[in-house]
């Protein structure tokens, strides 16, 4: 995979809304340099998280994870940057908190094995079908920010 600015998409889950972390994990995105290019809050549908989580339908947790991604509205965004998929995934750390190393989202703010905050896109391929599952085109907002000329080397820049 060449290094290139790309887009991710994350869920800030239930857990996060309701324990008040929507601004600490938001903030953690934007200071590592990520573009906010999409963000809504979203009271999620059966349809959609049959569809979200189809590769997980036939796991025992199938039903509580439906259960709790629906509990409360979740917050989904879009975030743009250099190599922003595996970037982002480092940010959040593994799917157990007890297990993400500290200085992660999940090894900071959270211990469970199942209500770890964040939901963040694993692939190129899931990312494009995530975003448009989460969001219509004229909810992607296209736009320079006044730091991107210090975030990235010309080089960097010329992968857009
Ligand atoms: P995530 O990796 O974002 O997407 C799948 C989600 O399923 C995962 O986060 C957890 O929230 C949940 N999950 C994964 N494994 C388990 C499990 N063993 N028990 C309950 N929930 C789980």
């Amino acid at each position: 995979m060449p290094d290139k600015i790309e887009r991710t998409l994350v869920i800030i889950k239930p857990d996060g809304l309701q324990r008040n972390l929507l601004g600490e994990v938001i903030s953690r995105f934007e200071k590592k340099g990520l573009k906010i290019t999409a963000l809504k809050m979203m009271q999620l549908s059966d349809v959609l998280l049959d569809e979200h989580y189809a590769h997980h339908k036939d796991k025992p947790f199938f039903n509580d994870l439906k259960g709790f991604m629906k509990s409360a509205p979740c917050v989904a965004a879009v975030l743009e940057g250099y190599n922003a998929i595996s970037a982002v995934r480092l940010l959040v750390g593994p799917t157990k908190g007890y297990e993400a190393d500290a200085g992660s989202i999940r090894g900071d703010l959270c211990i469970s094995g199942s209500s770890n905050i964040v939901h963040a896109s694993d692939s190129p391929e899931n990312t494009e079908k995530e975003v448009f599952r989460f969001f219509n085109n004229d909810e992607l907002f296209k736009y320079k920010k006044i730091d991107y000329d210090y975030l990235y080397s010309e080089k960097e820049k010329g992968t857009e």
